[in-house]
């Protein structure tokens, strides 16, 4: 299988805006308590942008943190994909922005949506890329800033969500075994409606979104709760029959942060021990695309991945999408 590997991971990065707020902030916003919110979702703080910080700021500082780590110019990549649903304009891409912001002159860059599988969709594109040579070096940004788009009077989701924005660096891979060893996408648009931001596009333009409350995040949280179990399930199933990988060979499963129950079921259904998963959805609550490189970069930087060890990641987002990518570090 090992003989298949086309693209390697390179380098990774974060931004982590440093204001927080706490659950014990959100008392004092909606009618909500530390307890529930805890119990619910297992999340204690998330980190949110300031007015000035836009999306395509926290991609370019994470971005950056990435190239260095893969000890790589910015003029080398050339391709660059940014993965948001709360990108800085309608268009043009934020992928746009970034590359004039860290100076990628040499790449294309073009933004995908897929929700929180929107980073696993990037890596799964890169692959392709990378792994047909149509692209050397692929810059893959995971990045969110949902409290902009978050209802503050609904507390079934304002409650939920944090930003953050990460990024990984890919190229080809130097045949020691090292590198993707598989990925899986797939999507509902029967579902799509159950979690969403029905303005500010062509169907309600931001002044019809406006007036009828429709440009805030929208999300029928049990429903979707119910379809992530399930898909996150499916998704890693998928990715270890793939990858030619059983539970025994996975060194570290790094689920999407949505939520601590549906990573607690993945982890059932999965079987497989809880000290491989790497949970952080206390410190950071729900950052869509940024929170499986958020969470990776961690278990780098904590030792919890190290070269040759085998990394799993399983994502489930709006659309509904969902997606894994198998990776030797
Ligand atoms: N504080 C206190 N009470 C609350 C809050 C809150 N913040 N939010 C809802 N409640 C109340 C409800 O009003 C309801 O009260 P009622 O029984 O009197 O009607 C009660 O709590 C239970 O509400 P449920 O919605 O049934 O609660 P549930 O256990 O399903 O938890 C939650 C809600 C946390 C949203 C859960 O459904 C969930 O995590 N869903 C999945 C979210 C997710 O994974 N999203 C991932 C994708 S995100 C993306 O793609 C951008």
């Amino acid at each position: 299988m090992e003989n298949n590997v086309k693209t390697m991971m390179l380098g990774t990065g974060v931004a982590i805006p440093p204001k927080t707020l706490t659950n014990q902030d959100l008392e004092k916003i909606v009618d909500t308590s530390d307890e529930w919110i805890r119990e619910r979702t297992g999340m204690q703080v998330r980190h949110i942008v300031d007015d000035e910080t836009q999306n395509s700021d926290l991609s370019a500082q994470a971005a950056k943190q990435a190239l260095k780590d893969a000890d790589m110019d910015a003029e080398e990549i050339d391709t660059l994909i940014v993965a948001t649903v709360t990108g800085d304009v309608t268009f043009p891409a934020t992928a746009c922005y970034v590359q004039d912001k860290i100076g990628a002159v040499n790449a294309a860059a073009f933004d995908i949506q897929a929700a929180c599988s929107g980073f696993l969709f990037g890596l799964s594109i890169a692959d392709g890329f990378v792994g047909t040579g149509k692209s050397k070096n692929v810059l893959v940004i995971g990045c969110e800033l949902l409290t902009r788009i978050v209802d503050w009077k609904d507390r079934s989701t304002c409650v939920l969500f944090g930003d953050a924005a990460g990024a990984a660096v890919l190229g080809p891979a130097n045949g020691d075994g090292r590198g993707i060893l598989g990925t899986f996408m797939k999507t509902d648009g029967r579902l799509a409606h159950l979690l969403c931001m029905p303005g500010g596009g062509t169907r309600y333009p931001a002044q019809v979104a406006i007036s009828e409350n429709l440009n805030t995040l929208k999300m029928r949280g049990p429903e979707v709760f119910r379809a992530a179990v399930t898909a996150m399930g499916d998704a890693a199933a998928h990715i270890l029959e793939t990858a030619g990988l059983t539970v025994d060979d996975v060194d570290l499963l790094i689920p999407h942060q949505a939520n601590k129950r549906i990573i607690d079921a993945t982890v059932r259904r999965m079987k497989i021990p809880p000290e491989k998963v790497y949970i952080n959805v206390h410190e950071y609550g729900n950052t869509s695309s940024a929170s499986i490189p958020v969470a990776l970069n961690e278990a780098k930087e904590k030792g919890l991945l190290k070269p040759g060890d085998v990394c799993v990641m399983v994502a489930f987002g709006g659309g509904f999408t969902w997606g894994s990518v198998a990776v030797r570090m």
